[in-house]
């Protein structure tokens, strides 16, 4: 799906659209007044006289509403409602009925009747009803759109094997409540699997809180995840519930967990353990039933080994690992990354989308992308919003990553500039191929190991040592 038009007119769109109402009832007077009473207020209003006749008249049009009769001749009100749910009919049901019944309307608000209103019909009251109902209903369609977008903007692109394999590792972890601890570096889609594992969870109704604990200063943390009580400290005049507590029953996202204080480590795993807690400044304790997915760039079994993460706290998290692989070894991703960012930004912006020459996207493909998708993302941005012309060539490239593409090496003002820019890339080529081995790429060079690390370091080049560290 595409965005064609920014979502908040979409939105303003759907509640401003009026429909028209449906009237069933046997009695030509009550069909008669109701349709006037409903055109007097600018409804659009049909009117049959049966359940038959209703079910025939949603076979022509959708309506938004429906004032429906229990008693008719035929099928009843009741049959009627049915027959509308089980084909798919999502119309808002009003019942209308003779004598107050609570059984009946007990038995139509199970079949999914919106509200019920008796007999002799109030003027008021039945337009109040159904402007309610319509409110209701626009309400849960802008809710569905909205849903769909979202569902959108946190797609998964790629068909990697590394790609198709974390999809099913996703589809078998998130209906499980287990705990996930997501790794990868910066840009990898942490995010993305994180919301996906919600998605696919039975609590994917719930919320999806997020609490980023690098974003967050040290001295607010504590309260931002457990909540205060009004006077706690200095600037709390009221109570607040805490991020754990928003997210009962739904799923927290803890990001950056690496990044946490020991203080709120410790309290953290006390939660993870006994799924309670107590807010900032109270003694009393809250419990919560939360699902934890963590996720963190840093290497947390370096990080335990030197002392900045308690090792029992990674134990509880690290339940269901998973690893994200970096964009320069999933590169044959890279195209199916481009088109769809080209498609989502062209369609944001307003624009056609763009046609990648084929060297443009080698280039991008070639590429080692240490920013990951989140530097093609900006980049492809980039080239919709600066570029006007169609055919995106070699030349339009902004320059990925810093560099200049080798193409335009001339470009530079020293030889020392242009051969630099010319080692950067094509170590970084090198490395990639190699998988970030330097060691590996050094052989592949055909130049010493240590003459590399010394070259990469000049240049100011990042790599991964045989252990699979950042060096
Ligand atoms: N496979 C993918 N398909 C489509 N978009 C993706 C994919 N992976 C990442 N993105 C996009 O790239 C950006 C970065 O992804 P995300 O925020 O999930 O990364 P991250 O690993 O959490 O990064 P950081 O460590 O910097 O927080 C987001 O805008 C996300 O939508
Ligand atoms: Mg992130």
């Amino acid at each position: 799906m595409q965005r064609a038009e920014p979502l908040k007119f979409r939105a303003v769109r759907l509640i401003a659209m009026s429909e028209s109402i449906l009237i069933v009832d046997d009695e030509r007077g009550i069909r008669d007044t109701l349709r006037a009473v409903l055109e007097d207020e600018g409804l659009a209003a049909d009117a049959v006289a049966s359940g038959e006749e209703c079910l025939k008249a949603f076979e022509r049009r959708a309506y938004g509403c429906v004032l429906l009769d229990v008693w008719l001749p035929g099928i009843d009100g009741m049959e009627t409602l049915a027959q509308l749910r089980a084909g798919g009919v999502d119309a808002a049901v009003v019942m209308i009925s003779g004598h107050g019944n609570i059984e009946t309307a007990v038995r139509a608000t199970k079949l999914g009747a919106f509200d019920f209103i008796e007999k002799p019909l109030s003027i008021e009251k039945t337009v109040l009803t159904i402007r309610n109902a319509l409110r209701q209903r626009e309400l849960e369609r802008v809710n569905a759109e909205l849903m769909a977008e979202l569902t959108e903007e946190y797609a998964m692109v790629g068909e990697s094997v590394a790609m198709r394999a974390l999809r099913k590792q996703i589809a078998v972890v998130a209906p499980t409540d287990g705990r996930v601890l997501i790794y990868g570096e910066s840009g990898t889609g942490k995010e993305l699997v994180a919301r996906a594992i919600h998605a696919q969870s039975r609590r994917a109704p719930a919320l999806f809180v997020e609490v980023n604990s690098a974003a967050i200063p040290e001295e607010l943390i504590e309260s931002e995840l457990f909540g205060h009580v009004k006077g706690a400290f200095t600037g709390a005049t009221a109570a607040k519930k805490g991020k754990f507590e928003q997210a009962d029953g739904a799923t927290l996202f803890l990001d950056e967990v690496g990044d946490m204080s020991a203080k709120v480590q410790a309290k953290v795993l006390r939660v993870l353990e006994e799924q309670r807690f107590e807010p900032v400044g109270s003694t009393s304790l809250v419990r919560v039933d939360v699902r934890v997915i963590a996720a963190t760039n840093k290497r947390l079994d370096i990080e335990i080994e030197q002392g900045n993460f308690r090792a029992d706290l990674f134990y509880r998290l690290n339940v269901i690992p998973f690893e994200l692989p970096p964009l320069r070894e999933r590169l044959e991703d890279v195209p199916l990354l481009v088109e769809h960012f080209n498609q989502k930004f062209s369609a944001a912006y307003g624009k056609k989308p763009k046609r990648f020459e084929a060297e443009a996207m080698e280039v991008l493909q070639n590429y080692s992308w240490p920013g990951n998708v989140r530097e093609l993302k900006n980049t492809i941005e980039r080239v919709v919003i600066m570029k006007s012309k169609m055919r995106v060539s070699v030349a339009d490239l902004p320059p990925v990553g810093g560099e200049e593409p080798p193409a335009a090496s001339f470009r530079f003002p020293s030889f020392k500039e242009a051969t630099d820019a010319y080692h950067r890339e094509f170590i970084q080529r090198k490395l990639a191929e190699a998988e970030g081995n330097v060691s590996r790429a050094a052989e592949l060079m055909g130049v010493d190991r240590s003459h590399l690390y010394r070259r990469m370091r000049a240049l100011g080049i990042q790599g991964r040592s045989e252990r699979g560290v950042i060096s």
